[in-house]
């Protein structure tokens, strides 16, 4: 924990939250919004707002499930991505959803009232390729509201409508971490049945490489700091497991599992710290999939000192790929939510959360015991 004092503000929610309780009146809704983030303190506070209405191309979703990412420890850690630039933008976090379709506005002919959907994490990005300047507009969570909230107002064109194999608690893992690990797996790395893979700890994102690259027929194996974690992916159908822990060199651990050759494909869910030793552990052509950005370590770091002295070297004389792996479109999260009802997939939750439990969730997730998915029943 690198910030007691923000983890104590927002634990300070708590009594705030429970005086709110649930009655509210019909035409408002209850939220979390992440309140003062400037001067080492974060908060995020149960507020009613008006029910939001659906402009043109707009649907408003009846939220029923969201769920924490990486990214959400933010909040404890006073971290300025809730709200932006500025101080106290009250912004709505989280981009997990799932949800019904309650109203829809001028022009929406993609979805109806009664519709169980997700929404994809940027909206603006339905198929081809990305566009930053014109796509990152609309950041769940960042630049507009996200779905800790008992409605969201969504662009229609984001929108995925989910098999009734699915619950609204699973559904709501593959906006984010669902559809990264499609995207960085399915899309991009594409593991054939006889390569060897290895996606690094038992989060959100790894857990569905894991599973993807299963799909796929590769031999896969993951990471985790704990061998009761390790125990359960092989439960899971991991291959074979390295604690990286108790082996800080993992891509040595790994060369041994593959008589020396190295991996195929790494998915280096941890970031630039974990980069020198993806290229050593990597076999001549390996894929590494670079998917971690912010930081997934306890202690709130996330660089740990990089050589990367022989980086031309290796990647020259081994012809290494490093792609840079970003959510995904609309179109591979329709392709993921197939693949998840015609294999009957399921994503992997450790623990669901009520509404009224946002912040218990985040303090578990910071306790780092987790294994796939927290989830946030909302409805
Ligand atoms: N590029 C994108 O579009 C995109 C999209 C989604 C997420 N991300 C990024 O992907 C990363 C993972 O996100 P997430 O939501 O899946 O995180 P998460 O659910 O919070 O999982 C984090 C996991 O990282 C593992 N970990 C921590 N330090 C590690 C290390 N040194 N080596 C190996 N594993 C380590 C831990 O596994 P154990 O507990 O098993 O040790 C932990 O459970 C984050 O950096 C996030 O920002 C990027």
């Amino acid at each position: 924990m690198s910030n007691p004092l923000s983890r104590r503000a927002v634990l300070g929610t708590a009594a705030a939250i429970s005086a709110l309780g649930s009655a509210h009146a019909a035409n408002t809704i209850r939220v979390y919004e992440s309140g003062d983030s400037g001067g080492g303190t974060v908060t995020l506070r149960m507020v009613k707002r008006p029910a939001p209405v659906a402009g043109p191309g707009q649907v408003v979703m009846k939220v029923h499930a969201t769920g924490l990412n990486a990214r959400d420890r933010s909040l404890l850690r006073g971290v300025r991505i809730y709200g932006g630039a500025g101080k106290d933008l009250a912004r709505i976090p989280f981009d997990d959803n799932a949800g019904v379709v309650l109203s829809v506005g001028a022009g929406v002919t993609r979805v109806k009232p009664g519709d169980h959907v997700i929404c994809t994490h940027f909206p603006l990005w339905t198929d081809g390729a990305w566009d930053d300047a014109t796509m990152s507009k609309i950041d769940f969570g960042v630049n507009v509201d996200g779905f800790c909230a008992e409605q969201a107002v969504v662009p229609a064109d984001g929108l995925v409508k989910i098999p009734d194999s699915l619950s609204f608690e699973q559904a709501s893992t593959l906006p984010n971490a669902g559809l990264t690990a499609w995207n960085a797996v399915v899309v991009e790395a594409q593991p054939r049945p006889g390569e060897t893979v290895l996606t690094l700890g038992t989060g959100g994102v790894s857990v569905f490489c894991m599973q993807w690259a299963k799909m796929l027929g590769a031999r896969v194996g993951i990471t985790s700091s704990s061998d009761n974690k390790l125990a359960r992916m092989k439960q899971l159908g991991a291959d074979f497991t390295i604690n990286y822990r108790t082996t800080p060199n993992w891509n040595e651990a790994a060369l041994a599992q593959t008589g020396g050759k190295g991996l195929d494909v790494v998915f280096n869910t941890v970031g630039i710290g974990e980069m020198e030793r993806a290229i050593k552990a990597s076999a001549s052509n390996g894929r590494i999939m670079l998917i971690g950005a912010n930081s997934v370590t306890l202690s709130g770091d996330n660089a740990q000192p990089v050589g990367l002295k022989d980086f031309p070297r290796n990647m020259i004389m081994r012809r290494l790929r490093v792609q840079g792996v970003l959510v995904g479109s609309r179109k591979m999260l329709e392709d993921a939510v197939a693949a998840i009802a015609e294999k009957n997939i399921k994503p992997i939750i450790d623990k669901t959360y009520s509404f009224d439990q946002v912040i218990d969730a985040l303090n578990y997730m910071e306790i780092g015991g987790k294994v796939g998915k927290i989830v946030i029943k909302v409805a």
